[in-house]
This record gives structure tokens, C-alpha cells and sequence, in this order.
């Protein structure tokens, strides 16, 4: 029986979500499968099936590795998070590229983290980009999206002409330096979630890593000379002399932001909450969790209390897609 090999947290969260992976999100929009299929680029059933077989699953090219996370004192003054309470918690975390191909080349600018974060009682987890923009706002865009940009040259053209949003997105990718380590980017959960504040109040926000050896492209030059695959010995390398570290901050919405839209970018100036630092030092990388960490889904809805999902339609439907994505590749 499938569901004997999942472990606890997964069933726990299958249990929440499975009515969305078998009914549309909303009547009018895309089924969680069918979104599932057109991130992997398997429209019926042959190419579903041979997904299947050789376990495709998005975000093919990474690597897990460890550390942990120190939550700032002072963020207790601000928000009733009990989790934060903690002085130091175990980090599992999964570096990777996006799309299907575990061979892709390291050369481009997309770069991800997510993070499992399990403390004495409750877990956090994160699922981040490094873009700050996200290309769909509804389920219906992002099913458009996935399709299109698989058609090649021909698709990309149609959604700059026709997806406002979907351009909006490869003008910011156009942007981006490749960086030569995962370890200078930021990284952003996109969708907004709810915090509670010291007094009991919700108030939206959106989380921000921000490196603190900083942003830092490669050249050229420096690109040039690297191969397809980098990234993971660069990491792994790096933090046996020096921890990788991010300062992890809430940046908090105001009143004429909008909530509930991962394709609006909030201004620059709004007041970021210091919530800890994550310091990834591979202390835990022998461990069966970390070494495993790729066969379990990363759950961005797996929250303690005092953090609560937004109305996202984007944020809801990842956990049920990322179970459905778990299903067929095991
Ligand atoms: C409707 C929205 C989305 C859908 C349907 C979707 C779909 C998927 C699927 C099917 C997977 C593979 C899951 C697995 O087999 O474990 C995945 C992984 C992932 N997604 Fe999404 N995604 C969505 C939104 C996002 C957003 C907004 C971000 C970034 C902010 C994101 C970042 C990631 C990352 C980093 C992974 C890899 C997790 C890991 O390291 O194992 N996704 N996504």
C-alpha cells in the first residue's frame, strides 16, 4: 500500500489536501493533475505513464544538505510565533535548478532553496525562488504558462504578447546573473501568508532570504570556464571552510498591497521583521534525513502556529500539487 511508505508529516498533509488533487481548485479552473501535468510536460496518458517510470518530477537537478536555523530574540517582541521560541533548529535543506532535467546546465540564472525546518513541536517548512516575481496570478495563467513556454521559441513569443504577467516575469529573468554559488542569491517565498502580531492582530507579509556575503553575479568570464555542473561541489566546498548564511526577514505588506497576487512585487521600502538566520554548514550531511531529503515533498503549508496560508490561490495549490507530483514518482 502506497500510502505505508509516506511518511507521517506527508500522510498528515495528504489527508488535508487529497479532495483538491481529485476536484478543480475553483469550478472554472485547472484540476491539481492536470497543473501537475503540465509542469512536467505530460499532456495524456503515454507520456503520463512514461513520467511515471522514470519518476519526473520538477526541480530534477539538486542536492540536499544541512544546517540549522537561529530565530532572532527580539522577533517575540513583535509576533506570537511560540516556534521562534527556540535558540537553534536543525535545517534540512534542498538546493536545485528549476524544470524536469536532472542534467540541465548550471549556467542559467534560476536558482531554488527549500528548507524543512522540524523544531520540538511544530515544523517550518519554505519553498523559494530566487525570482521575486512570480508569472501567474490564478491556476488557469499558470497552466497557460507551463504549456506555452514548452512549445519553444513559438510559445514564449504568445505569452509576452498575451500574458502581461508571463512578460512581466522573463523581463525580470532577463535581468538575473547567473551567480557561481547558490549561496549569493536571495531567495523568495513569493506568496504572502498572515503573522501574528504581539496583540493578536494578522498581518501579511512575505518572506525575503537576503545572503549576507550579498548578491553576487558571475562574469562572463567567469562563467565561461565553469562546467554544466558547479553549483552542488561549489556549495559543499564553500561551507567546509565557512557556513553559507541568510538573514531571513518578513516583509510586511501595506494597505494598498495586494495579498492574495505573487505577480505583484511590493516597493523595496516596505518595513522587513529580522525573524533569524539560516546557516547552512552540511553538520547534519551524513545523515539518512539529509541524504533522503529529495524523496519526501517540500510542504510551503506546513506552518506552526502564528502563521497561517493566504488566500493565494497559487500558495494553496502547491501543497496538494506537490503531494500529486510525490504520488506518481514513487
Ligand atoms: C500553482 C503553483 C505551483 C505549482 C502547481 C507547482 C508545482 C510543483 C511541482 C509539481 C513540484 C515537484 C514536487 C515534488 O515532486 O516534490 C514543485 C517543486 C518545487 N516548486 Fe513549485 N509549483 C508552484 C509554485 C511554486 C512557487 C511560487 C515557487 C517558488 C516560490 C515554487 C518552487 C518550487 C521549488 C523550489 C520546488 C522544489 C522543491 C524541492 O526542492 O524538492 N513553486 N513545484
Amino acid at each position: 500500500m502506497l500510502l505505508n511508505k509516506i511518511p507521517l508529516l506527508i500522510k498528515a498533509s495528504l489527508i488535508i489536501s487529497l479532495p483538491l488533487i481529485t476536484s478543480p481548485a475553483t469550478a472554472s479552473e485547472k484540476t491539481i493533475a492536470e497543473l501537475v501535468d503540465a509542469v512536467n510536460g505530460t499532456p495524456d496518458t503515454v507520456s503520463r505513464d512514461a513520467g511515471k517510470k522514470v519518476k519526473l518530477r520538477n526541480h530534477a537537478k539538486g542536492f540536499c544538505t544541512s544546517g540549522v536555523f537561529k530565530p532572532n530574540p527580539a522577533i517575540n517582541d513583535t509576533l506570537t510565533i511560540p516556534f521562534l521560541n527556540q535558540a537553534e533548529i536543525d535545517i534540512i535543506a534542498r538546493f536545485s535548478l528549476g524544470g524536469t532535467n536532472a542534467h540541465a546546465t548550471d549556467k542559467t540564472a534560476g536558482r531554488f532553496m527549500s528548507l524543512k525546518i522540524d523544531g520540538d513541536k511544530e515544523s517550518l517548512n519554505f519553498v523559494t525562488s530566487n525570482a521575486e516575481v512570480f508569472f501567474a496570478s490564478n491556476l488557469d495563467d499558470f497552466f497557460t504558462f507551463q504549456t506555452k513556454v514548452k512549445q519553444g521559441p513559438e510559445g514564449k513569443q504568445w505569452l509576452i504578447d498575451n500574458k502581461p504577467h508571463a512578460k512581466a516575469f522573463f523581463d525580470y529573468v532577463k535581468q538575473l546573473t547567473p551567480t557561481a554559488s547558490y549561496a549569493n542569491n536571495r531567495y523568495f517565498g513569493v506568496n504572502s501568508f498572515l503573522f501574528t502580531s504581539k496583540d493578536g492582530q494578522s498581518i501579511p507579509g512575505r518572506w525575503i532570504f537576503e545572503p549576507v556575503e550579498g548578491v553576487i553575479g558571475a562574469s562572463t568570464t567567469q562563467l565561461a570556464k565553469l562546467s554544466d555542473d558547479f553549483l552542488q561541489d561549489e556549495l559543499t566546498n564553500r561551507v567546509e571552510n565557512k557556513p553559507a548564511k541568510w538573514d531571513l526577514f518578513i516583509q510586511l505588506a501595506e494597505a494598498e498591497d495586494k495579498i492574495n497576487d505573487p505577480t505583484i512585487v511590493w516597493p523595496q521600502s516596505r518595513q522587513r521583521l529580522l525573524v533569524g538566520q539560516v546557516i547552512i554548514n552540511g553538520s547534519n550531511d551524513s545523515a539518512n534525513a539529509t541524504q533522503d531529503c529529495a524523496k519526501g515533498i517540500f510542504n510551503p503549508l506546513l506552518l506552526p502556529k502564528g502563521i497561517a496560508p493566504s488566500n493565494d490561490p497559487i500558495l494553496n495549490a502547491r501543497t496538494p500539487a506537490y503531494i500529486e507530483s510525490f504520488i506518481r514518482r514513487n
